[in-house]
């Protein structure tokens, strides 16, 4: 079997990011339209990306639950479906999204110019759920004032955590992404003090190093987010969370987004802290932050989005059982 390229889910983060949520329009020209794009979104990268050499630009592409069998008529991935809202002590509410492009690069004249193609090319057909552009802040750190992304995964565990493998044979080179956009309460944090912060996060605000077992509450967002299987091994997603935000609106926020292999592991991971673990022991980060869109898009290996619309697309991925196994031919 040919080795399947995947899209650049797991490209290092950048200094600049644009997360665009769009859903299809009732309209005939859609599904031709939004195909002849993903099919030709390598190249515009190329093209856009080229002209920097070293701006880092990259766009991964995920499809929602509802708009899969229009623009993949066919088998659908194994664990693709809507976005469940959590109704804990937060809500954690889920909101539409036909597809997701997530733009990166070290400046963002580049990934302004890459949204300005594509949406030329889409604008007609589909409306835009949610824009946001994301910057890197001071060291690292998100609005609340810690770094963020320390502790993802690197290497092969970057690959293992987001790439799906023999578990869905028509999909592998693919991945899930849940994105949750956050505004937060900033002078209601500002008024927690650093060490309740530091235990709210598990770590060290200035220095970023991990508090000692015994000093995290059970609440902590890092005890919360770090789960295992049954054997004890890490279950680990790959995040590029950005900040964003309008001072002149008082709006200050961080734009959560995490890849892995199945979305499961993500949502127990929102459910310890929307609802606690135990329930109760919730995520107190979430007293001063909320999320007000929720959605999850299956990433299509590259080979299969430019194969989109055409009829390879189809005849690549093998039929599945109704027990959601692949049928042999
Ligand atoms: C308001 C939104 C969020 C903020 C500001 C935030 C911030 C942070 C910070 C500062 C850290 C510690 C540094 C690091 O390892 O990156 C962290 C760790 C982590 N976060 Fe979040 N986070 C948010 C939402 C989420 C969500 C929704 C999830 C998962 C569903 C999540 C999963 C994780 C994981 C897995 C870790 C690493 C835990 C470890 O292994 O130590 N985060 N986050």
């Amino acid at each position: 079997m040919p080795p399947v390229t995947s899209q650049p889910v797991e490209n290092g983060l950048t200094r600049a990011a644009i997360f665009l949520v769009v859903t299809l329009k009732d309209s005939p020209e859609v599904v031709p339209t939004l195909q002849s794009l993903l099919a030709d979104l390598a190249g515009i990268v190329r093209g856009v990306g080229f002209r920097i050499s070293d701006g880092e630009l990259s766009c991964v592409a995920g499809i929602g639950s509802d708009a899969w069998g229009r623009l993949f008529p066919g088998p659908r991935p194994r664990d693709l479906h809507p976005f469940a809202e959590i109704d804990g002590v937060h809500r954690a509410v889920s909101t539409p999204g036909d597809v997701l492009f997530h733009i990166r690069a070290s400046r963002m004249d580049l990934c302004f110019e890459l949204a300005t193609h594509l949406m030329a090319r889409i604008g007609a057909v589909v409306t835009v759920e949610d824009e946001t552009h994301g910057f890197k802040y001071f060291d690292d750190r998100d609005l609340i004032g810690f770094v963020d992304g320390t502790e993802n995964p690197t290497g092969d565990d970057r690959v293992q955590a987001t790439l799906i493998g023999d578990e869905d044979p028509g999909f592998r080179g693919g991945s899930y992404v849940i994105v949750q956009k956050y505004l937060h309460d900033l002078a209601a944090w500002e008024k927690i003090p650093v060490e309740q912060q530091e235990r709210i996060i598990g770590r060290k605000k200035l220095s970023d190093i991990e508090l000692l077992d015994a000093d995290k509450p059970p609440y902590a967002h890092n005890v919360l987010t770090s789960i295992t299987d049954e054997d004890g091994n890490a279950l680990d997603i790959l995040r590029d969370n950005m900040p964003f935000g309008r001072p002149g609106a008082g709006e200050y926020g961080t734009y959560f987004i995490g890849y892995a292999k199945t979305p499961a592991v993500t949502e127990r991971m929102l459910h310890n802290m929307f609802v606690g673990n135990p329930p109760g022991t919730y995520d107190r980060l979430l007293d001063v932050s909320r999320a007000v869109t929720g959605t999850l898009f299956f990433v299509p290996p590259a080979s299969m989005l430019e194969d989109a619309g055409s009829d390879a697309a189809v005849a690549k991925v093998p039929a599945r059982g109704e027990d959601g196994r692949a049928k042999p031919d």
